[in-house]
């Protein structure tokens, strides 16, 4: 084998060990963010838009929400929904969101797990097993 091929070997070598290194739970996160995209396309960015930039007055954004902070409460926002002021980055937004009941768990877990590895500064999986508890909690 000439130099050169012997090179390439290794590169593809290292390159394969390198994938077969991701973890379990990395898989699993760029997993949840594929379908996240999905349901975030479907249910939500009518109102929020495609990059969560929101609509003006009418449909605060995602990208950028201080709301964001209060993980458990958008989580329990998206099964059933909002009403009443809430106040975005120092803006109020007064207009109901409805509630998202055809989303099960594990569909709310990659929605949560695509928008704040978007929008929310993380890189990790938000898992349905940490999901579910919580929106058994704020069950209304
Ligand atoms: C019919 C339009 C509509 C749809 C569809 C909708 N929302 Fe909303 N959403 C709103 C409105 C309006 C508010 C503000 C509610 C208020 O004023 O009390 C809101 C608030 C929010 C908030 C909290 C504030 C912020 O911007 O951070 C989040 C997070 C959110 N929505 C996520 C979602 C997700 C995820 C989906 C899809 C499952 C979704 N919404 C679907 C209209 C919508």
């Amino acid at each position: 084998m000439n130099r050169c091929l012997s090179g390439l070997v290794g590169i593809l070598f290292v390159s394969i060990s390198l994938v077969s290194c991701q973890t379990d739970e990395e898989i699993k996160r760029q997993r949840y963010i594929t379908e996240g995209i999905l349901i975030f396309k479907n249910n939500c960015a009518n109102c929020h838009q495609d990059k969560g930039q929101g609509v003006a007055s009418l449909y605060p954004p995602i990208a950028g929400s201080d709301y964001l902070r209060d993980k458990k409460s958008v989580i329990c926002l998206i099964r059933y929904g909002q009403q009443g002021k809430i106040v975005v980055n120092g803006k109020v937004y007064n207009r109901p969101m409805p509630a998202q009941p055809q989303l099960s768990d594990l569909e709310v877990a990659e929605l949560i797990t695509y928008m704040y590895n978007e929008w929310g500064g993380e890189t990790k999986l938000t898992n349905v097993k940490d999901v579910t508890p919580i929106l058994n909690a704020c069950k209304k």
